[in-house]
């Protein structure tokens, strides 16, 4: 840009403002801006990260105060959604967007403001978290939910109630027959946009650059080959017809706005009540201070991005009175937390072999401080996607990051190269082996596969989580290999002491213990055995859920693709993988069951089609009879007692060999909470949440009988 805006520390308690020095840096600024808001609101995409707009725009009001005859008809202040967006079906009420602020100072102003105008201090706040999505209304009559329509400009949003049946949280029918306008924000959890970010990687090898534009782009997705899931939340209702009479209506138009959020939640919509950071009441200016730095601490852990706290005025009396602004409310801000995407340097591009042979390159960048922690590396998927976003070294990158997600380049910030980026090299041979790369799959991969990481894929399955194989170092491993003894895992137990006493620094004591730790190993159960194959897309959770659906490593290899999805959280995409990788598997596997490896699951019956026989056992009656039966349970920080020696795998196998749910978040559906030394922020949750919390031995006790 010609008329580059300069930033400057601002004299409100935003971070920053964009100085506009003349006309033409305030003009190139508003364009800079609504073509900002096009991309953002469009495809979820951005040139400018959050700050950098919040910035920009606060630079353009800046100027239009000052230079009110110079005021441009597009510019995106005063509009909601920065004027981006329209849409064809009109709102009942219009969709307002909510101011911001930034700091304690710049809420208490905004509170003192709002008092003032009301002539009296408003003693009822409500505090709830400010979800990172989209909005949303959707309009049921007597009970049934028949449309959604998008915000758009405000007064007008699209239909998009196709997407009806895919949103998590947002059922097609309420508890109740009523007629009903629920708002709220529409999402994708952090295990959504994994799943998301699989499924289109595998239909076009192209991938997501974070949750809030993949959640735009499935919301609008009409005639996508693959279903992605999205997440609702709810927090608003209102009467429809809107100026109806009945007695609903009433009560939305009288009852406090956290009553009316409990009436959402008791017609069956999800609201952030179930969630760590539930919308609460505060009666003090220091009440909601607390409340917003606990969702402020939270917010890394959690399973949804917000990127803010809102903070409203509760009774509905209050609203009244204060009223609406042309773009939102007089009685609700919105105190930002910082961005979650930042612009940093992409300074290099290493290309690694993982495990399975996929080579996959990961971005170095200049370190950014981003949602409470630098980040130095993001994962950068292919390289034909690397090409397609036209990625150069030396490039200012969108990074975003935000709690358990992986930091992820989202796109090139092309107005800023300097001329000086260099083109990125692609790998020409196996970075690994120097052999050659199949590149026939979007996701390369060393031409030998595993073998190509054979020793990477030896230590893992003889890992503490998988065959648990004592003794085996690493640096031994790697002998074995030089000395032609193995090739992969299963020929570990074809070893023979003579074999191994030929090592160096193997004595005969030291050989003894390695193949009594072999022998063991052995005896494993199947989801340790299966997780040890290093199935891709498959890790130690997945394998439990595998092996107790199961039962036997016959039942799994002779599932089609349809009978592996019955097993919990597999999705079509990790179903179609999973079959892939056991034909590849397969002469690993025959290998293993000829060494006379376990190959089944103890305790576990084969669900109803996943094997042919089950013998007269009454599995349902005896599940339900388990210590832990259907309960869903967390274990967080030291195990002490019985369970000292555990890692946290084998301590989440007791949990489900005593019938229980390993889950590893805290919400309203955990049942139990096993809380070991330095549990820190899961526990400050179970007891928000009314959890019952256990020690390990408690927990040791309880579950004396599976230990
Ligand atoms: S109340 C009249 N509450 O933030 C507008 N909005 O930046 C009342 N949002 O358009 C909105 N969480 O899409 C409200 N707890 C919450 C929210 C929330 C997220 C979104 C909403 C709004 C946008 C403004």
């Amino acid at each position: 840009m010609s008329a580059a805006p300069d930033k400057m520390p601002s004299m409100n308690d935003a971070p920053s403002l964009t100085v506009l020095a003349d006309q033409a840096a305030y003009a190139a600024a508003v364009q800079m801006a609504v073509d900002a808001a096009a991309a953002y609101y469009g495809d979820g995409t951005s040139p400018l990260d959050d700050d950098a707009y919040d910035r920009l725009v606060r630079g353009i009001e800046a100027y239009e105060q000052t230079h009110p005859g110079q005021v441009l008809p597009h510019s995106p202040t005063g509009k909601v959604a920065g004027g981006a967006v329209e849409g064809d079906v009109p709102h009942t009420v219009p969709m307002l967007s909510l101011d911001n602020v930034f700091s304690p100072d710049g809420l208490a102003r905004w509170v003192a403001g709002l008092e003032r105008r009301l002539g009296r201090p408003v003693e009822v706040w409500s505090v709830e978290p400010k979800l990172d999505g989209l909005a949303i209304s959707a309009r049921y009559h007597h009970g049934r939910l028949t449309q959604l329509i998008t915000r758009g400009d405000g007064s007008a949003g699209e239909d998009v109630s196709h997407a009806i049946g895919t949103i998590v949280g947002l059922p097609g029918r309420l508890a109740e027959p009523i007629t009903v306008e629920i708002r709220g924000e529409v999402m994708m959890t952090a295990e959504q946009f994994e799943a998301a970010c699989e499924k289109r990687t595998a239909h076009d090898g192209t991938t997501f650059a974070n949750p809030r534009s993949a959640a735009a782009g499935t919301l609008r997705a009409q005639d996508r080959p693959y279903v992605c899931e999205l997440t609702f939340f709810g927090y608003g209702a209102l009467p429809l017809p809107p100026g109806g009479d009945s007695e609903l209506a009433t009560r939305l138009r009288t009852l406090p706005h956290s009553q009316i959020m409990d009436l959402v939640a008791a017609w069956g919509v999800q609201t952030t009540a179930a969630t760590p950071v539930a919308g609460i009441v505060a009666a003090t200016a220091e009440e909601i201070q607390a409340r917003i730095e606990q969702i402020a601490a939270a917010r890394a852990d959690l399973p949804f991005g917000i990127d803010g706290i809102v903070v409203k005025a509760d009774l509905a009396e209050d609203q009244a009175a204060a009223g609406f602004g042309s773009r939102a409310p007089r009685w609700a801000i919105a105190y930002k937390l910082p961005a979650t995407e930042k612009i940093t340097k992409l300074i290099g591009v290493e290309w690694n072999v993982g495990r399975t042979g996929i080579i996959a390159p990961r971005a170095i960048l200049e370190p950014v401080e981003i949602d409470g922690s630098t980040v130095t590396y993001a994962t950068l998927h292919n390289a034909a996607d690397i090409a397609r976003r036209g990625l150069m070294l030396g490039d200012s990158v969108t990074v975003y990051k935000a709690g358990d997600i992986i930091p992820r380049i989202e796109a090139p910030v092309v107005h800023l190269r300097t001329g000086d980026e260099q083109p990125i090299t692609v790998p020409q041979v196996c970075p690994n082996c120097g052999d050659g790369i199949d590149t026939s799959q979007e996701r390369w991969r060393c031409v030998r596969g595993r073998e190509c990481r054979a020793l990477a894929s030896i230590v893992y399955a003889a890992g503490r989580d998988q065959l648990d194989i004592e003794t085996l170092a690493t640096s031994r491993i790697q002998q074995l290999l030089e000395a032609g003894f193995i090739t992969d895992f299963a020929d570990l137990f074809f070893l023979n002491r003579e074999q191994v006493l030929t090592l160096e620094r193997m004595g005969e004591a030291s050989t003894d213990k390695l193949l009594a730790a072999i022998e063991t190993a052995r005896t494993r159960p199947l989801s340790r055995v299966f997780c040890a194959l290093g199935v891709r897309g498959t890790g130690r959770s997945m394998s439990r859920r595998i092996a107790r659906h199961f039962a036997a490593m016959e039942a799994v290899l002779a599932a089609d693709a349809e009978a592996i999805q019955a097993v919990e959280g597999m999705g079509s995409e990790k179903a179609k993988l999973m079959i892939e990788e056991l034909a590849e598997l397969r002469p690993l596997i025959d290998k293993l069951i000829a060494a006379g490896v376990n190959m089944t699951e103890p305790g576990a019956t084969p669900a109803a089609g996943a094997a042919a026989t089950v013998d007269g056992v009454d599995d349902a009656a005896a599940a339900a009879e388990l210590p832990l039966a259907g309960m869903s349970v967390v274990a967080t920080g030291a195990m002490t007692g019985p369970l000292a020696a555990l890692s946290r795998n084998q301590v989440n196998e007791l949990i489900e060999r005593a019938g229980g749910k390993a889950s590893s978040g805290v919400s309203a559906k955990t049942g139990l909470l096993v809380a070991g030394e330095k549990a820190g922020s899961k526990r400050t949750k179970a007891e928000d949440l009314g959890v019952k919390i256990v020690t390990p031995e408690e927990f040791a006790e309880m579950v004396a009988a599976h230990l």
